[in-house]
This record gives structure tokens, sequence and C-alpha cells, in this order.
């Protein structure tokens, strides 16, 4: 591999592909999202995925995603689906692939972004707040286990948060 990746993780809507899109511009680096490049694959959308085959494969096929990434040369910019760092063997799989960036935002701005969203089958129900708590609370150590680098997203201007993420990449 030619230089380290960047790998973004955070919890659905923290920012990741937007985020992405903008840090490849700046570093001209390709743009890799794992959550598209399972949907071509499977040629079906994530909720479909969850609905046809049940969350266990879609997990899985993150997993042969990552393993399959390490053959990626670049550097490229790498945003991976909010659950992808709670397994134990994708969190040492991203950190092989480079450094890890992890966005955090509290529950309040996720629902914000969020609310009114069809496309996470983790959200849908009479109660999207509560679900966003509880699993952002499960996760939050995951996360930061998982991370290099944490960049707190809250209240931030997007151009701002690529300043902070690239001072933070700098030399690493
Ligand atoms: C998930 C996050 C989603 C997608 C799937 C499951 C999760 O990606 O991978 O719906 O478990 O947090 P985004 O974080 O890009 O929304």
């Amino acid at each position: 591999m030619k230089g380290k990746h960047i790998i973004l993780t955070g919890f659905m809507g923290s920012g990741k592909s937007s985020i992405g899109i903008k840090l490849s511009y700046r570093l001209k680096r390709v743009l890799l999202d794992t959550d598209k490049l399972i949907e071509k694959k499977e040629n079906k959308s994530i909720s479909e995925i969850f609905e046809t085959f049940g969350e266990a494969y879609f997990r899985e096929q993150e997993t042969i995603l990552l393993e399959k990434l390490q053959e990626e040369t670049g550097p490229r910019i790498i945003s991976v689906g909010g659950g992808t760092p709670m397994r134990e063997e994708n969190r040492t799989l991203l950190k092989a692939l480079g450094i890890v960036i992890y966005l955090q935002v509290t529950p309040e701005t996720v629902y914000e972004r969020l609310k009114g969203d069809t496309t996470r089958p983790l959200l849908q129900g009479d109660d999207p707040m509560e679900k966003i708590r509880t699993l952002l609370a499960e996760r939050k150590e995951l996360y930061l286990a998982g991370a290099d680098v944490v960049i707190d997203c809250d209240g931030k201007q997007i151009n701002d948060l690529i300043e902070e993420i690239c001072e933070a990449v700098k030399g690493k």
C-alpha cells in the first residue's frame, strides 16, 4: 500500500458521506463508500439487503469487503457504514487500512439530520430518537476503541471539520 488510507467512521448521520466527498476533493483522493460498494455488489439497496437476507448477512459482507480492501492501492478516503467498527475483526481490518477517524456526534444531532429518513433500517419505528440514544450509547466505546483520531462534529461547519481532519492526519 502506498500511503495510508483515511477511514471515516461514525454513527449514522455523523457526516461521513458529505465529509468524505469534500475531503476527496481537498486531498485529490478517490472516495470509496463501503455501503455503496455493497449495494452495487448485491444490486440492492441497504434496506433491501436487510429485508431479503437479514442484518447478519449484511455484516458479513462488510467484513468481506474490508478484507478485499486491504489490496487497494491508494491512498484513498474510505467511508464505512455506521455499524462497521462494532466487530472486533473489523476494527483490526480498519486499522490495518490506515488512519481511522471517528466523527463523533450527539444523539440530538443525529436526530435532527435523519428525522424522516427511510433508508436506515435500524432507525425505523415509532421512536427513532430512543433508538438513536440506545444504539449510540451501546456503540460509543467501540467507536473510540477503533479510532486513531476523534473529531467532535457537533455545531461545526463542514469546512472547519475538513481543516481539522487534514491537520490531524498531517504527518501520520
Ligand atoms: C448502519 C449504518 C448505515 C448502513 C446500515 C447499518 C449501522 O450506514 O451501513 O444501515 O448499523 O449504523 P450509514 O452510517 O452510512 O448511514
